[in-house]
């Protein structure tokens, strides 16, 4: 802890300038060693402020996932499986979670056929009344839920939901019709209430919502993906070079 990062001085109100500092700690890792917070008391001493202040400060950081409060015990960093995924290449969740030695794992929501929506027949390039089949899916890490994913696909490369019972993608390569392009996009959100319950994170949590589009080789859309990603368990990484 560095006492001297919080200041009078500065515009931003104490409890928030305190929260910042434990928040660059516990989200660059430098708290690794103990999961347990100080107590009230100690943090207050710590950094010169009130116990108020440092109540008002862990609220904020439980509010944001990153920390839980168990009654009588103390305040604990939450720990979580923490994923990088490349943003350069196209991988699945089984690929992205195996490759970091985790144990993928995928809960159904709900898995369904039916006529495309606006949206999905315009993402997939379908007339509208085409058929789709959409996968409602937990995804989990070593039974950590980390991602909501809802794919829709044309049911001419996937005609029954139920064919798919480990891996999409390996479901699809097998079929003849593997994954080769994707298009995605992302954006910063708050978690609303169901999907904050689902994940395990408090209502308003910090996620990144991912919208893709996957084609294959000869450029005919395969899938169409909304998913939400927790924002305490993701880096995306992606490598620059000069245009
Ligand atoms: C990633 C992508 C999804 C894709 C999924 C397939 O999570 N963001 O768009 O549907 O991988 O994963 P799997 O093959 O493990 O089912």
């Amino acid at each position: 802890f560095d006492p001297t990062a919080l200041s009078d001085a500065l515009p931003l109100p104490l409890y928030l300038q305190l929260a910042r500092h434990l928040r660059t700690l516990i989200v660059e890792g430098r708290l690794t060693d103990q999961d347990a917070l100080p107590g009230e008391r100690e943090l207050a001493e710590t950094f010169g402020v009130s116990r108020v202040t440092v109540r008002k400060a862990l609220r904020e950081l439980i509010a944001e996932g990153l920390l839980h409060q168990r009654q009588g015990a103390g305040t604990f960093i939450n720990r979580s499986p923490h994923v990088e995924q490349r943003l350069s290449t196209l991988t699945s969740f089984t690929e992205d979670i195996g490759g970091r030695g985790l144990k993928p794992d995928s809960r159904w929501l709900s898995r369904s056929a039916g006529t495309a929506t606006p949206e999905e027949a315009m993402a997939l390039g379908l007339r509208p009344g085409a058929e789709v089949v959409r996968l409602h899916r937990l995804r989990l890490a070593d039974g950590t839920p980390l991602a909501i994913e809802l794919s829709a696909l044309p049911a001419s490369f996937l005609p029954d939901p139920e064919l798919v019972q480990g891996s999409l993608y390996e479901t699809l390569r097998g079929r003849g019709h593997p994954p080769f392009r994707a298009l995605q996009r992302l954006s910063a959100i708050r978690l609303p209430a169901d999907q904050a319950a689902l994940l395990g994170v408090p209502d308003g949590a910090p996620a990144l919502y991912i919208e893709r589009r996957t084609f294959l080789e000869n450029g005919t859309p395969l899938e169409f993906v909304r998913s939400h990603y927790r924002g305490d368990a993701y880096d995306f990484v992606v490598e620059l070079s000069l245009a």
